[in-house]
């Protein structure tokens, strides 16, 4: 029997790239050349491969974000509207390339990757407000860190006026977020590493999560979850309570696009208004067979796929 699935409107702020990807035996040290094995060209950026996976899994997905004048973003473009999202809060800025990101993944399925930002750059705060009326349409507002910090703290500031469900996901993380932030957050995501680099603290197990989460709950974001790779991951309630969600065990081809997997999923079931401990287990779910394949977006599963997948 096939189950019935409400559909929520997920709209994301963010990124959009070409992934150039190289996989080599293991990762380059510095100064040092490899040869690698193979290269592909795929689609990514966090924003992106977020909304994609929102989408495959059911949701209704819009985009804010901008591409360059160039064939790059004409195909990303392309892409994500075949895969059935908005794409109208799309801008092309010819000033700047589409953005791209270098990545390299081993073959024990880790990866390096740099991100160079191109025309992610010109998603000003006053593009965010140019889209007022797709944050109104949504139910729920996911961001990440890869377009200029201005803006997602506008797209917050304008998501909380609007009394829309925000989701940031901090990545990549520099450094603290800005105080005035995190009252405007109801879900911080970040994996381990960005939560200790936002929290100051060591990141490398569930207490350790629980240490950083309550850390990050202090200014004021309202529930903070601590993916964990293949530890599962760490939510903190407001009002404190806490849970350990253990992660399916799969063998890793590339974690690349993983934590966007479940952010996308996670997304769109809570706009789903789906329960938050069947919304995450779903998510792992998926984040879990995403790393079982190669790429960034190619690598997303859909709804089909989720719920036929056996072991996960
Ligand atoms: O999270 C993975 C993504 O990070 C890649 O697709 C790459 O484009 C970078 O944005």
């Amino acid at each position: 029997m096939s189950k019935e699935i409400k559909q929520g409107r997920v709209l994301v702020v963010g990124s959009i790239n070409t992934d150039l990807v190289a996989r080599s035996p293991h990762l380059p040290r510095p100064g040092e050349t490899i040869s690698g094995q193979a290269f592909s060209q795929v689609a990514g950026g966090k924003g992106g491969n977020q909304a994609v996976a929102a989408a495959r899994i059911g949701a209704r997905v819009a985009m804010v974000g901008c591409v360059g004048k160039d064939a790059n973003g004409a195909q990303r473009v392309k892409d994500l509207e075949t895969e059935g999202i908005d794409c109208a809060g799309i801008e092309v800025d010819p000033s700047q390339p589409t953005g791209v990101a270098i990545v390299t993944v081993s073959d024990d399925g880790e990866n390096t990757i740099v991100v160079v930002a191109g025309s992610n750059g010109q998603l000003t705060p006053e593009a965010v407000a140019r889209h007022e009326a797709a944050i109104k349409a949504c139910d729920i507002v996911v961001c990440q860190l890869e377009i200029p910090w201005e803006s997602v703290h506008a797209t917050l500031a304008l998501a909380r006026r609007l009394g829309k469900i925000t989701v940031l996901n901090p990545a990549p993380a520099t450094g603290p977020l800005p105080a005035e932030w995190l009252p405007l957050i109801d879900y911080l995501v970040p994996n381990e590493v960005e939560a200790a680099i936002l929290a100051g603290l060591p990141v490398e197990s569930e207490s350790g999560a629980r240490r950083a989460a309550t850390e990050l709950q202090r200014g004021g974001t309202r529930n903070v979850i601590v993916t964990l790779g293949s530890q599962g991951a760490y939510l903190l309630l407001e009002g404190g309570e806490g849970t350990h969600f253990p992660a399916p065990q799969v063998q890793a081809v590339d974690t690349t696009a993983a934590g966007d997997t479940f952010i996308g999923v996670f997304a769109a079931q809570l706009a789903a208004r789906q329960p938050l401990e069947g919304a995450i287990q779903l998510a792992q779910r998926a984040a879990a067979i995403s790393v079982t394949r190669a790429g960034a977006q190619p690598s997303i599963p859909t709804r089909a796929e989720v719920d036929g997948a056996v072991g996960v």
